[in-house]
């Protein structure tokens, strides 16, 4: 007899955002007059951009011939991209990272989900609050997580970060000694960003504790700001403590398209054991690489007409971010973020919850956001807005907003 997978049965319902799609699909059943605009999930609107496009389609081409047929890719990626990865994201930045030690993969997601296969089932997790739940539930279905606690929201192992405005949206190094720190900047949801010289206290604290630190940085390009770090290597002393995945989806616009890359570096090592070796026999394992075309496609992101017109794709997401941002704290809002992210976080009016605040601006502003509740406990009283939407609706949207006062 088969039985279920139990840490699988002890995740929680995936509320979020099933609950916000449902109550906007009902909203709009009863007003079908009215016109709804999304501000919540993450997702791009703007098309790929036309020198990712030329580039996928001469690949489509070089497939149907003979000699620029490609079938299964190298384990770690092709060789083309993974240079251009640590040539571009690296090396310009003064980062030693060496094209061996990237892997690429179809997109940020599984990375920050598989990662944790390959620490110890006994390691002790931290996690900011609110956080990505992503690191949350990977940890929850491999068994580290404990049991839920219904009263607080949180789990028995876990250690929360607290991250909220009376910290600056900072997580503070936690009294319980962590094995695996992850982290987010610029962070979804809060859209708080990190300096340096915070990020290298992490790494001396890593270092130290002999943690790593899984950095997740798929909204790096959109760090405006010459002393916010793009990369957790721009650290010293991070080779020996951090591992870091980049996505190609905000970046880049590959939400649907799928590509990321992780990073293990060889100088990570438990013991005498390469986390490098434990990522390439898991990567080899159990994945067979992201496809040709769209490896082709990454390369074109790393391009000179890439990266000018990616250039714009950021400052039309941006230019909506500083919309909302100056319409909110126009209409009296506490605001935060949406200066080197996408993401505009605000503190409910009147200590209203977070799902009071989203029927209330469904309800009076058409206008669909996101629960900071639905993200960690200490979101409660917060509301995520994306700047991922048309020019158009986020002005439509701030309009609304200011007129519910
Ligand atoms: C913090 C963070 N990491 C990773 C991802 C996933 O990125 P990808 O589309 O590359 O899987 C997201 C997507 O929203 C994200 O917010």
């Amino acid at each position: 007899m088969f039985t279920a997978n139990g840490d699988y049965l002890k995740l929680r319902g995936s509320y979020l955002f099933s609950t916000v799609a449902r109550k906007q699909r009902e909203y709009e059943a009863s007003h079908p007059d009215r016109k709804v605009i999304k501000l919540s999930i993450g997702d791009v609107t703007l098309p790929i951009a036309p020198a990712i496009t030329e580039a996928m389609h001469k690949a489509v081409d070089e497939m149907a011939t003979a000699e620029g047929f490609h079938g299964y890719a190298p384990d770690l990626g092709y060789e083309f991209l993974r240079k251009a990865a640590a040539d571009n994201d690296y090396k310009a930045r003064g980062c030693d990272i060496s094209p061996d030690e990237i892997f690429i993969s179809d997109g940020a997601k599984g990375d920050c989900g598989n990662i944790q296969e390959i620490f110890s089932k006994e390691c002790r997790v931290a996690v900011c609050d609110p956080v990505y739940p992503v690191y949350v539930d990977t940890n929850v279905m491999a068994g580290r997580a404990g049991t839920f606690n219904e009263q607080t929201e949180t789990w028995s192992d876990l250690i929360y970060m607290p991250c909220t405005a009376e910290n600056g949206f900072m997580p503070e190094i936690p009294s319980e000694t962590p094995d695996i720190i992850y982290l987010c900047f610029p962070n979804n949801p809060t859209g708080g960003v990190i300096t340096k010289d915070a990020l290298q206290k992490w790494v001396d604290y890593a270092n130290k504790v002999k943690a790593v630190i899984i950095y997740d940085a798929a909204y790096e390009a959109y760090i405006s700001d010459a002393s916010i770090p793009h990369s957790i290597y721009e650290c010293e002393g991070a080779r020996t403590c951090a591992i870091e995945i980049h996505s190609f989806s905000k970046n880049a616009g590959f939400t649907g398209v799928r590509l990321g890359y992780t990073v293990v570096p060889k100088d990570l090592k438990s013991g005498d054991v390469m986390l490098h070796s434990l990522w390439a026999r898991r990567h080899g394992t159990k994945y067979n690489g992201a496809p040709y075309i769209i490896q082709r496609a990454g390369e074109a992101v790393y391009s000179e007409e890439g990266k000018k017109q990616l250039k714009e794709q950021v400052a039309y997401y941006m230019k909506n971010a500083a919309y909302i941002l100056d319409g909110l704290k126009e209409a009296g809002y506490e605001v935060y973020g949406g200066k080197n992210a996408p993401y505009i976080w605000l503190k409910t009016p009147d200590g209203m919850s977070s799902w009071d605040f989203f029927d209330m601006l469904l309800e009076r502003a058409n206008v669909v956001g996101t629960p900071g509740s639905g993200f960690g406990p200490s979101g409660e009283h917060y509301f995520r807005l994306t700047a991922f939407g048309s020019y158009e609706n986020t002005v439509a949207a701030v309009d609304r907003i200011k007129k519910m006062q």
